[in-house]
């Protein structure tokens, strides 16, 4: 900021009576924004991490598949903001899955994933915990054995779908899993790390049905449900960007072949129990695999 000092000529009042005008010099002062003395950069963001981390046990196949999906989950999570910063609550997907909430939680969560700094936030593509020689695992949050990391199992890789294959496929919002495409079963994974959905983030609903009830009974857990933010974000991205207009929302039916697809992922989201301590998650965790269920074909699906 400067303080210009000006000196400028008023021309007196009485020059309105008619009377010789009479010349009068006042200094005025005035405060004015002048580039020259905005803060050059300082260093106040230095060492940021603006990717997430991929551990150096995913080989060159599995880093550019991670790298190529958590840019996806980005983009999932930045436009689900970008629809909330535009339409608020006058959004009718918004009051679907949020009601009557304050959009500025939503917003905050989605923004975390996209602009969040993401140290420490390691994905990575060995077995530590050996989980992903159990059927069906696509991958797993460390949980007690280290918070903030991820591990993705080859299964992922094989069956994750790409989001630019929305609304393909037969999917729809309502009926599809919301780990049928990589963007979104990332999104709940990254829910997951305490950085990221602070231990609020959470399972209180799980399958659609439920989550569109969450919102009329409780919104305040909606905005904060791990599976309603995914829901959300699948849904406005399908109707603005995917097949605009239109979408693939699709309506729920208890019966359909994508609702085992979604029960069977609700049978291992089991492992990430809400209220949990992280003890009670691991041991839920050991026991996760009995609550797998097993088609016709004899294929045991839990994830
Ligand atoms: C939408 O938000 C406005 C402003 O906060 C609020 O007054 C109104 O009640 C909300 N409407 C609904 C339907 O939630
Ligand atoms: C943590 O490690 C123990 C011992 O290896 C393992 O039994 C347990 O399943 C792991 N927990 C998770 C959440 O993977
Ligand atoms: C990388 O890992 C995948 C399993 O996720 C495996 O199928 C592939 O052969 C590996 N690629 C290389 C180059 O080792």
């Amino acid at each position: 900021m400067a303080v210009l000092r000006l000196s400028i000529l008023i021309l007196g009042a009485t020059l309105v009576l008619g009377s010789p005008a009479k010349r009068q010099e006042t200094t005025v002062y005035i405060t004015q924004t002048s580039d020259t003395h905005v803060p050059t950069a300082t260093a106040w963001d230095a060492g940021a991490v603006r990717q997430y981390p991929i551990h150096s046990s995913c080989n060159v196949t599995e880093r550019a598949q991670l790298e190529v999906a958590l840019g996806e989950a980005e983009t999932l999570a930045t436009h689900a903001k970008d629809h909330i910063l535009r339409w608020g609550n006058s959004s009718d997907i918004f009051q679907k899955y949020f009601s009557n909430a304050s959009p500025t939680e939503p917003i905050g969560w989605y923004d975390k994933i996209a602009n969040g700094d993401k140290a420490g936030v390691l994905f990575r593509c060995d077995n530590p915990d050996g989980n992903c020689e159990l059927e069906g695992w696509g991958g797993h949050w460390r949980g007690e054995n280290a918070t903030s990391e991820t591990v993705i199992c080859p299964l992922s890789y094989e069956t994750r779908h790409p989001l630019v294959a929305m609304c393909g496929l037969g999917y729809t919002v309502a009926n599809g899993a919301t780990n049928f495409y990589f963007a979104s079963d990332l999104l709940h994974r990254l829910f997951h790390i305490p950085k990221v959905g602070e231990g609020a983030v959470e399972h209180y609903a799980e399958e659609h049905d439920e989550c569109l009830e969450l919102a009329e009974t409780n919104p305040e857990e909606a905005v904060r449900n791990s599976d309603t933010l995914q829901y959300f974000a699948l849904e406005v991205y399908a109707f603005d960007v995917a097949v605009p207009g239109e979408g693939c929302a699709g309506k729920f039916t208890a019966t359909s072949s994508g609702a085992v697809t979604a029960m069977t992922y609700a049978a291992a989201s089991q492992t990430y129990a809400p209220s949990s301590t992280l003890s009670d998650v691991a041991s839920v965790t050991s026991a996760a695999p009995t609550e797998c269920h097993t088609h016709d074909n004899g294929d045991v699906h839990c994830s």
